[in-house]
């Protein structure tokens, strides 16, 4: 990459969705700088995604790792054209299991975690710059046992339109991309036993129109479009990529 290509930050990007925009964007032509948590998928990710994709970790839930992450961006490349904010974490559990920690772990990756790190890289967004926040096809679906990362994802949804217009000004773009189920690592995290987990993601394609679940590369598509000059005119929405489900009867 040169230092005239575009710099693209992914949250999450060590599995799953992230790691799959990751390899498309940097084949685009992107530098890419993406995080993670977990020791493991860190270490994978770095084994995974081409050489020149830079492997940082940091707690989407800390608003300190995302200084740190924005240090990181401004000493290497002095800028950040697009900030996907794609780290989230989704587990079930029943009304009467919840606790405080559940609820904090969830808002603290998928909402706070979203929100500060966008303050923290938004001094390093340029004129041209966009935002892309993750929220869920869930929020138009009522599934038993998903109050909480519903939520969290419908607070995600009613992020994006102050946000587009307060960044407007700015010449900042931002939208959400509303994913459908896409077969990522995510489903085996849902805190189910492994029995009922895979009941669930077996019952994934039933109700789905196109009677399949989406690949996490026809994601990072969307993805990769909404970051590029040709979305221009697309600012403050959500993009269903779902396979029809979140308007299916
Ligand atoms: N897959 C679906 O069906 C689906 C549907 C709707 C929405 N989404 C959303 O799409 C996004 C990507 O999900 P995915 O399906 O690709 O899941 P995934 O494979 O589980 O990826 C989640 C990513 O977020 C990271 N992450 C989680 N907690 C973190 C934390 N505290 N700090 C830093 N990174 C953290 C994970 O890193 P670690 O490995 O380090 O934890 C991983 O890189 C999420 O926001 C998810 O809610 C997914």
């Amino acid at each position: 990459m040169t230092t005239n290509s575009p710099v693209a930050l992914i949250t999450g990007g060590t599995t799953g969705i992230g790691h799959a925009t990751a390899k498309l964007l940097h084949a685009r032509g992107w530098n890419v700088l993406v995080t993670g948590r977990d020791p493991d998928t860190l270490e994978k990710a770095r084994n995974t995604l081409p050489s020149g994709v830079v492997v940082l970790p940091a707690d989407a839930r800390s608003p300190e790792d995302a200084a740190r992450v924005a240090d990181e961006l401004k000493q290497r490349f002095g800028r950040v054209d697009f900030v996907y904010l794609n780290a989230g974490v989704s587990r079930m559990a029943p009304l009467e299991a919840l606790d405080e920690a559940f609820f904090d772990e969830i808002f603290g990756v998928n909402v706070k975690g979203a929100l500060f790190t966008l303050q923290k890289v938004l001094p390093l967004i340029p004129n041209g710059g966009s935002v892309l926040l993750t929220t869920a096809v869930g929020i138009a679906k009522g599934a038993p046992n998903y109050a909480v990362a519903t939520a969290s994802k419908g607070a995600t949804a009613a992020l994006v339109p102050p946000l587009a217009a307060e960044l407007a000004p700015k010449g900042i773009r931002v939208n959400a991309i509303k994913p459908g189920p896409i077969d990522t690592p995510a489903f085996a995290k849902l805190g189910l036993p492994e029995e009922v987990g895979a009941g669930f993601r077996a019952l994934m394609p039933q109700k789905i129109p196109v009677g399949r679940m989406g690949t996490p590369e026809e994601v990072a598509e969307v993805a990769a479009f909404l970051a590029s000059p040709a979305a221009r005119f697309v600012n403050g929405t959500v993009v269903d990529v779902d396979g029809g489900m979140a308007t299916a009867f």
